[in-house]
């Protein structure tokens, strides 16, 4: 498990996103992980960078790690968070994309698209991100280049 102690996992999403954010809440609860839930809490319109530079300013400073993030197609979402020098948010879709993005590019967020996975591998992926240690090596120097300053 890449969780740390006394530390949550961070939530967010859109309206879009909302129904898989409680699934996945309820889901980490059954597991004993603690989280911290970003918003937004209702099904109602809204925008999602409201909720992601949040959840992004609390991974950079050590409130949550790691977060996962949602909106319909997991872009919106990922492009607000990765707008932020110290997020490494990736979208995925499968389980084997999960364990690459911690893997290869030590994602600090996991980001999913609620319109396009079914709820049951949603939770396959949370399991495979958790779980799934960064290799550091070659991909370390890789990943100090992504920051712009
Ligand atoms: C909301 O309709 C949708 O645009 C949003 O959830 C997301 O897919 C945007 O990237």
């Amino acid at each position: 498990m890449i969780l740390k102690k006394n530390i949550p996992v961070g939530l967010c999403s859109d309206h879009a996103g909302f129904e898989l954010k409680s699934i996945i809440d309820g889901y980490l609860l059954s597991q004993g992980i603690e989280s911290k839930d970003f918003g937004t809490y209702s099904a109602d319109s809204c925008d999602y960078p409201d909720y992601a530079h949040p959840c992004a300013l609390a991974v950079e400073n050590g409130e949550v790690f790691p977060a996962i993030a949602i909106c319909g197609t997991g872009n919106g979402i990922g492009m607000t968070l990765n707008k932020h020098q110290g997020i490494r948010a990736a979208l995925c879709w499968n389980t084997e994309i999960a364990s690459l993005a911690r893997r290869h590019n030590d994602a600090n967020v996991l980001v999913l698209p609620a319109r396009f996975i079914a709820p049951e591998v949603a939770l396959q992926i949370v399991d495979v991100f958790l779980s799934t240690e960064f290799e550091g090596g070659r991909h370390q120097k890789r990943i100090d280049k992504i920051p712009t300053h």
